[in-house]
């Protein structure tokens, strides 16, 4: 088959993403975010980044168009995320994808947004093809979940996700209670930079032999956000200091140590020598080499693409849209719509 010039759009969280790819080369990547103005609620507010996409949407399709050097009309198709994420947030990005697809009158496809972070490895590069089967570890501030990934047009299973809070989302809440600004996650790193990571004995989520037995894939961080506030809120009451950087470095070893010990039990359960890292969590520095390092001691071999593509992105819509239309999948028929709890 030809390789399709694909336009995604990506509207599930607080980033419009507009990403144009032909065939599995990336061309544009545009992402407009949100995040200063959910910044003084200490996390994403649907109806702002709902309004935010609709404000961000046309321009951002221009500026992806004329950084690709793409005219609209030689699009092929056009994809969008149409879930899982905030209903009001995937509702406008998928209005503007079907209004795109019916006046150029492209197919569209519909797709998943825990899919297409696995599918923006295939824009990478420097990497070689992604191999299968995979493990996928994907943590962002909306999602934390493990699949194993057998083919990426046909057969991706969810093994676990949280129960609770997301994994950056407890960066950002465990950061507002040391009394870090938003986002938390690189607030929390900085401050964990002259920790000592064993200096507190923060709890690890579903590890213990009991949970692990129905919960062996699954994550939960509420519980440890629960224990980081009353640790500092001891030390509050007793009159004592709060030493930020040994919470902060102890806090983001426990949510490391639990993201790896989880993914790499999914790879030696499956036989599986491989696992790709994805979402904005990724940037976690202690997080990437963990996994690197851990993961080498067991023969499995880690994959983070670059940041750019791991933060959400359309190009990483556009990505598998071109892989579906390779592997000769039918478009969507207008009839879909937003689903905030669309399994993969
Ligand atoms: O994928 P992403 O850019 O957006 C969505 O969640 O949709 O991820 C943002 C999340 C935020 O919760 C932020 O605190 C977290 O990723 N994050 C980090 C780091 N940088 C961003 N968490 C831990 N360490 C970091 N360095
Ligand atoms: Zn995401």
């Amino acid at each position: 088959a030809t390789e399709p010039l694909v336009l995604g759009i990506e509207t599930s969280c607080d980033e419009t993403g507009i990403g144009i790819v032909r065939g599995r080369t990336l061309l544009s990547n545009t992402i407009a975010s949100s995040m200063d103005e959910h910044a003084r609620y200490g996390g994403v507010v649907p109806e702002v980044a709902a309004r935010a996409h609709l404000e961000a949407l046309q321009p951002s399709i221009e500026a992806a168009l004329a950084e690709s050097g793409v005219a609209l009309a030689d699009i092929d198709a056009v994809a969008v995320t149409s879930g899982p994420g905030l209903a009001g947030a995937l509702m406008v990005g998928v209005g503007a994808a079907k209004a795109l697809a019916v006046s150029l009158e492209r197919p569209l496809y519909a797709v998943n947004h825990l899919v297409g972070h696995i599918a923006a490895d295939i824009l990478d590069d420097d990497a070689e093809p992604l191999e299968y089967p995979t493990v996928a570890l994907l943590v962002s501030g909306g999602h934390t979940s493990l699949l194993l990934v057998r083919d990426l047009t046909t057969d991706v299973e969810l093994l676990g996700e949280t129960m609770d809070d997301a994994a950056g989302e407890a960066f950002d809440k465990v950061a507002r209670l040391l009394g870090l600004p938003y986002p938390g996650g690189p607030e929390i790193d900085r401050a964990a930079a002259s920790g000592d990571p064993t200096a507190i004995a923060f709890p690890r989520g579903l590890s213990r032999a009991s949970d692990m037995a129905k919960h062996r894939y699954d994550f939960s961080f509420s519980g440890l956000k629960t224990a980081v506030a009353r640790w500092v809120e001891q030390r509050e009451a007793a009159g004592e200091p709060v030493p930020v950087a040994d919470v902060a470095a102890s806090f983001r070893e426990a949510v490391v140590d639990v993201l790896v010990t989880k993914a790499l039990a999914a790879c030696r359960d499956h036989g599986v020598p491989r696992l790709l890292l994805g979402g904005g969590v990724i940037a976690n520095r202690r997080l990437r080499d963990t996994a690197l390092e851990r993961g080498a001691a067991e023969g499995v071999t880690v994959r983070i693409p670059p940041l750019s593509l791991c933060t959400d992105n359309g190009a990483m819509i556009a990505a598998l849209a071109s892989e579906l239309i390779m592997s000769g999948r039918q478009p969507s028929t207008l009839a879909f719509g937003a689903d905030s709890t669309l399994p993969v």
